[in-house]
């Protein structure tokens, strides 16, 4: 039987709200710190005055590391409110505003960087609302802007077997629609790098690159990785904050 995505959602909220036992909110994985050094470190040196965008940001531990850029303005969105003003007492001098990914509260071409980080996008069921956030994300971009997304990978759930996981996956095979069901209860999408490369080009967004967890650490390929970070850009400017062509 299908999961009604009012449920899904109500579930998510409820779990994000009260059960999800937040990360050590100083925390950065590798790949994020490699991505937010590679595409703005240079916006710190130039002080270009940027918009910066934490879609899906939890407590804000992500929004913390943008916030050290001098001069940007920081918008963190999320849909539970409970982690949002963890993160906005944190955070005082960010915007924080409740909204959903698949209709972003944040006006069409206002912002230069967008980060969904820890896979956010993976909970929004199902698959047409999913792909909306998408849509959504591309359309807050200004030309030449970027946005980060990650997204659990499928193929890390036949590399890494468990045996408890074996429901899930039976789960997704009778389903079919790239949602499977976690141990923690939430219905969660993985996908398949090359469908979501292609999913990423049909709204319209260039993959700049696709991180592994640790970039650089030849010992583990990309099958192994839970989750893979996505980098993409709206139009075709090498670096952020110059015109796109
Ligand atoms: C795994 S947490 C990641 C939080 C934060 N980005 C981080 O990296 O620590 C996923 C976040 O996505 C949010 N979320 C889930 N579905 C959402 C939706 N439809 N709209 C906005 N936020 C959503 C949750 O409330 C939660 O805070």
């Amino acid at each position: 039987m299908q999961a009604q995505p009012n449920q899904v959602l109500e579930n998510n909220i409820r779990y994000f709200e009260t059960r999800w036992n937040n990360l050590e909110p100083r925390q950065i994985f590798r790949a994020e710190a490699y991505i937010l050094q590679k595409y703005l470190g240079h916006a710190h040196s130039a002080r270009l005055h940027l918009t910066l965008a934490d879609l899906g940001c939890g407590a804000g531990r992500i929004t913390k590391h943008l916030h050290l850029l001098e001069g940007a303005t920081v918008i963190g969105m999320d849909i539970a409110i409970e982690p949002l003003w963890r993160a906005r007492s944190e955070n005082p001098s960010a915007l924080f505003v409740r909204g959903s990914l698949a209709e972003l509260p944040i006006a069409t071409g206002a912002v230069d960087f967008c980060i969904c980080a820890f896979n956010g996008l993976d909970y929004i069921y199902p698959a047409a609302l999913r792909r909306q956030a998408l849509v959504e994300m591309r359309r807050v971009l200004k030309p030449g802007g970027i946005v980060v997304f990650s997204s659990h990978n499928l193929w890390a759930y036949f590399t890494t077997f468990r045996i408890l996981r074996l429901r899930s996956l039976w789960s997704y095979y009778t389903r079919r629609n790239g949602y499977l069901m976690e141990p923690n209860g939430l219905i969660t999408y993985h996908a398949r790098r090359h469908g979501l490369l292609r999913e990423v080009a049909a709204v319209g967004l260039q993959v700049l690159e696709v991180v592994n967890s640790d970039p650089g650490g030849w010992w583990r390929p990309w099958v192994f990785d839970p989750w893979l970070y996505y980098v993409c850009r709206l139009g075709s400017a090498a670096v952020i904050g110059a015109p796109a062509s």
